[in-house]
């Protein structure tokens, strides 16, 4: 059989928002969703009735179906952020090729195990970091590339979540307290931060970050404000849940549907804004993560990257801003326009050229993009050139650990160095596993773990030396 026509089998592990949106786009790629494990019947059911799974093939956890042994040619992972470092280490010493939602974990030792559990297995672990994929991003990456504009000197970057959509997620939803999920600069801004890293294509080498929660609190509740939005007498709330998931025209998609997932009807989404998380009032729903938050990180080979996440914005986009050493690029992946500017070097004279990437999908278009490179990347078993791979993600991943570490240090944030603070986390690794690392050399965490045994190796010598002289 040729291998573009090889059909994939593939276990759903979390049939959720993503799930589902994955399941939508696999068969277009030659796909088809043979198993699905979802402790949540509703929803477990609901992918099985779509794709036609039988009995046998649906699972209550995504432990069980991950140690059946069942021949998948691959697991896509869609769980909660916090059981991913779990389910994927289980679906690597299973043998499986795995496609990871983002964060691919929630602590920097679980990120650096999955990438040691990767390289041990031979098998595919790939990121969904769908930017990369976008065509804006695409396009922005092979401008910076071809050198026309000079080196990059600066990035700026500013996620606007959307003043709804940050509501919705953040703020009532699964991502809105730490402790249920991560701190927002790695369960939202992991993008970002990989974004960035990708188009700096350079180690980091510090950065500083602060942020807070200033809107989404008790005391900014109006005064007469219920509890929730069916019995509040206030009318010209932003985030009045009757008009946002009742008062709008069909279909009803995300994120509409994520509040009544079996049942779209007007009834079933009035009946979940009365009794669920979705219909609580915003400013007194115990959520702690930041709505405010900005990154400086420099590079090692000189870049200067600014990185902004914001609650509010009309739409949910990003805005970006490049200089380069002879021109600059500015775009917005909403509208997914991108203007490029080369300087002559005459004043108030430039060439300005407008690009437009706009294309179908998710995301500016990188869902399907990413799930039909990582069905590439199976069919050829090639599994070292994927754009988001586990180790290609990791230095983001660690960059929004240390970002939310320097946030948490003192009341205006720390500079933090970003070697010493990878030194600092190889050498915990390390010692608890009192072995020698097996993370190939590319990798930005075990390079310095070298580093750290190497100095240590020396400083140990050096003192047996001076021990020899007395
Ligand atoms: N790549 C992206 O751009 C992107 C966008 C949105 C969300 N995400 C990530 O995708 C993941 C899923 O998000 P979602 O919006 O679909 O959430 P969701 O809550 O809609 O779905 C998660 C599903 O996982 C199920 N589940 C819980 N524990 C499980 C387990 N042990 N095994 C199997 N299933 C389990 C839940 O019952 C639920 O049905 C999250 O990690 C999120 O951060 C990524």
């Amino acid at each position: 059989m040729a291998e573009e026509n090889l059909k994939l089998n593939i276990l759903v592990l979390g049939a959720g928002d993503r799930g589902t949106l994955f399941g939508n786009l696999a068969p277009k790629f030659d796909a088809r969703i043979v198993a699905v494990a979802d402790p949540d019947d509703k929803m477990r059911e609901l992918m099985a009735e779509q794709h036609n799974i039988p009995p046998e093939m649906m699972f209550s956890s995504g432990e069980r179906a991950l140690t059946s042994k069942l021949p998948f040619d691959a697991v896509y992972i869609a769980s909660p952020d916090k059981t991913h470092y779990k389910l994927a280490k289980l679906a690597l010493d299973n043998g499986y090729n795995i496609l990871l939602e983002k964060p691919m974990a929630v602590t920097p030792r679980q990120c650096a195990s999955l990438v040691r559990a990767q390289e041990k297995s031979g098998k595919c672990l790939v990121i969904f970091h769908v930017l990369r994929h976008a065509p804006f991003f695409q396009t922005i990456k092979k401008i910076a590339e071809s050198g026309e504009l000079g080196d990059i000197v600066t990035i700026d970057l500013i996620e606007d979540i959307g003043y709804w959509h940050f509501a919705h997620s953040y703020v009532r939803g699964n991502w809105a307290r730490e402790c249920d999920s991560a701190p927002i600069i790695l369960s939202k801004s992991c993008h970002d931060l990989d974004i960035i890293s990708w188009l700096a294509d350079s180690k980091a080498k510090t950065i500083f970050s602060n942020g807070f929660l200033r809107i989404f609190k008790p005391e900014n509740a109006p005064k007469t404000s219920s509890d929730r939005c069916v019995d509040c007498p206030i009318n010209d709330c932003l985030y009045d849940a009757r008009r946002f998931y009742l008062d709008h025209k069909p279909p009803v998609h995300w994120p509409y549907r994520v509040i009544s997932p079996e049942d779209a009807s007007e009834e079933a989404r009035l009946s979940a804004i009365t009794n669920g998380p979705y219909g609580r009032c915003v400013f007194k729903c115990n959520n702690d993560v930041c709505d405010n938050q900005d990154v400086i990180i420099e590079f090692e080979n000189g870049i200067k990257a600014n990185f902004s996440l914001r609650a509010g914005g009309e739409k949910t986009t990003r805005k970006i801003f490049i200089q380069f050493e002879r021109g600059e690029l500015n775009g917005n992946l909403s509208r997914g326009k991108i203007t490029m500017i080369r300087y002559t070097g005459r004043r108030d004279e430039a060439l300005v050229e407008e690009i437009d990437t706009q294309e179908l999908g998710g995301h500016g278009g990188g869902d399907p993009l990413l799930i039909k490179s990582f069905f590439d990347d199976i069919r050829s078993q090639n599994y070292k050139s994927s754009l988001t791979s586990a180790q290609k993600s990791l230095q983001s991943h660690l960059l929004a650990f240390a970002a939310e570490k320097s946030r948490k240090t003192g009341s205006l944030g720390k500079v933090i160095d970003f070697k010493r603070y990878i030194d600092d986390i190889s050498t915990k690794i390390f010692k608890k596993r009192k072995k020698k690392s097996k993370i190939s050399k590319n990798s930005v965490l075990v390079t310095t773990t070298r580093k750290v045994k190497n100095s240590k190796y020396r400083r140990r010598k050096k003192r047996k030396r001076k021990n020899k002289k007395k």
